[in-house]
């Protein structure tokens, strides 16, 4: 499939220039590393775009002036043409995710693939054994790992602050608009169109457990089930979409509220930017009319759960326990880590550490990431992410990432087995 030209272009940044980037997938995703570049000039630029959507494709030539001839409505054809870029950023859609990686790691770009590698465990194998094969750089966006206070903790518990850890809580608040959003009305509502709920949504927290407790799961089993937006639990006098429904000035799932707010906000980013290109009270209003985002959520065809438990066993016999909820507000990650020698809580605002030997409490403050709300993203975790990967690839130094491919692929077996243990009831040895 691909030309000469592309397998013979050479690769690396120029030594000290700044690492060439092809977006492949300028969606929600490929926009936030896109601002990232644009504001780190002197060691990144994004030199190419293949994105199908018109609206999309000419927002990234403009904010990164590119040429007409940068731009490519679909990745096939940028592999075709001379190799203008070191790196592929892939954010495409999970199903997405797998054919594009194989393809530019057998042209030897370095990859910077969104999260899921992909919804199959098969696939997840065949994108590792390629950029293995090829030898280049392979990021995964497991955002949390690069947030600033997973550094600080981390370091806190190689500090032995805690001891030994024996035992992790750890608790994942969608958000019911979020939930809402996303897992209902949005992209990620269906298992057989994207992937379960615990790869889409909470493989970040999956692998975060295995970062924060540094040794491998070696059990695992899982309970949960959407218990909410089925057919069956639909009010009477609901209509099939918001705009429409009698109940739309109280239903606290109504999507003329939840959009509301962030246009009464001015809140114009995310979800916003996934309901129309360019957001106005018009746009919006028009866009609850006719697409998605204006369904009621009793009458989507959702399947992914809204609550799931997940039981591990690490090696050494540590334990954590993970949950996700939908129904909470919109509010951070909160863990407690429980030690032989002291017990630690924490979000991504605060650590509070106490110590059994003094019973003296320390409560580190994380100060705020900084930057405008999209690449504050994560706690942190995007802008860390990119600075981490650009730095790989500009030493060609992996070892800024933290990880092997072979480690990510662990983390998301980790969470296919998780599943598995749920839908078959049972315990899974990994
Ligand atoms: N790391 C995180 O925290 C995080 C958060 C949200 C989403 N994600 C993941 O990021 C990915 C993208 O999510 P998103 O919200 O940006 O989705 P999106 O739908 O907004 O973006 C995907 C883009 O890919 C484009 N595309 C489709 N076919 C293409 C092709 N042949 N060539 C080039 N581009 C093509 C689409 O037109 C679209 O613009 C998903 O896999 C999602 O699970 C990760």
């Amino acid at each position: 499939m691909l030309t000469d030209a592309a397998t013979a272009a050479t690769a690396h940044p120029a030594p000290g220039g700044p690492v060439r980037i092809a977006l492949v997938g300028a969606g929600i995703r490929g926009g936030i590393y896109g601002r990232w570049v644009a504001e780190h000039a002197d060691r990144a630029q994004v030199v190419a775009v293949a994105e199908p959507d018109d609206d999309r494709r000419a927002g990234v030539r403009a904010a990164h002036r590119l040429a007409p001839e940068a731009a490519y409505a679909d990745w096939r054809a940028l592999l075709q043409g001379p190799r203008p870029a070191d790196v592929a950023v892939i954010t495409t859609q999970d199903a997405d995710h797998a054919e594009p990686a194989v393809a530019f790691a057998a042209a030897g770009y370095d990859i910077l693939l969104e999260k899921p590698i992909a919804p199959t465990e098969h696939d997840c194998r065949r994108v590792v054994e390629a950029v293995r094969e090829a030898g280049v750089v392979f990021g995964v966006c497991h955002v949390l790992r690069y947030a600033p206070y997973t550094q600080v903790l981390r370091e806190l518990l190689a500090q032995g602050r805690i001891g030994e850890i024996v035992s992790v809580d750890h608790v994942e608040p969608v958000g019911f608009d979020h939930y809402a959003h996303s897992y209902v009305r949005g992209n990620w509502r269906r298992t057989d169109t994207s992937a379960p709920m615990l790869l889409a949504k909470s493989c970040h927290d999956l692998d975060w457990l295995l970062h924060v407790v540094g040794r491998p799961a070696r059990s695992v089993t899982s309970y949960g089930g959407l218990r909410l937006f089925r057919p069956e639990n639909r009010p009477a006098e609901a209509a099939d979409r918001c705009p429409d429904c009698a109940l739309r000035r109280t239903c606290a799932y109504s999507a003329e509220t939840i959009y509301g707010r962030h246009l009464a906000a001015g809140d114009l980013d995310w979800p916003l930017s996934v309901l129309t290109p360019h957001p106005t009270a018009e746009s919006v209003a028009e866009a609850l009319r006719t697409g998605p985002y204006g369904r009621c959520v009793w009458a989507c065809d959702n399947d992914v759960v809204d609550h799931q438990v997940v039981a591990l066993e690490f090696d050494g016999g540590a334990t954590a326990t993970f949950t996700m909820a939908a129904f909470t507000t919109d509010r951070p990650r909160t863990t407690s880590i429980f030690g032989t020698l002291g017990e630690l809580h924490c979000d991504a605002d605060t650590i509070r550490v106490t110590d059994f030997r003094t019973l003296a409490t320390e409560e580190i403050r994380l100060p705020a990431p900084g930057g405008d709300k999209l690449l504050s993203g994560h706690s942190g975790g995007d802008a860390g992410l990119m600075d981490a990967f650009v730095r790989a690839v500009a030493t060609r130094d992996p070892a800024w990432i933290g990880r092997s491919a072979e480690e990510a692929l662990a983390a998301h077996e980790l969470v296919f087995a998780a599943e598995r243990a749920r839908l078959e009831r049972r315990v899974v040895e990994l």
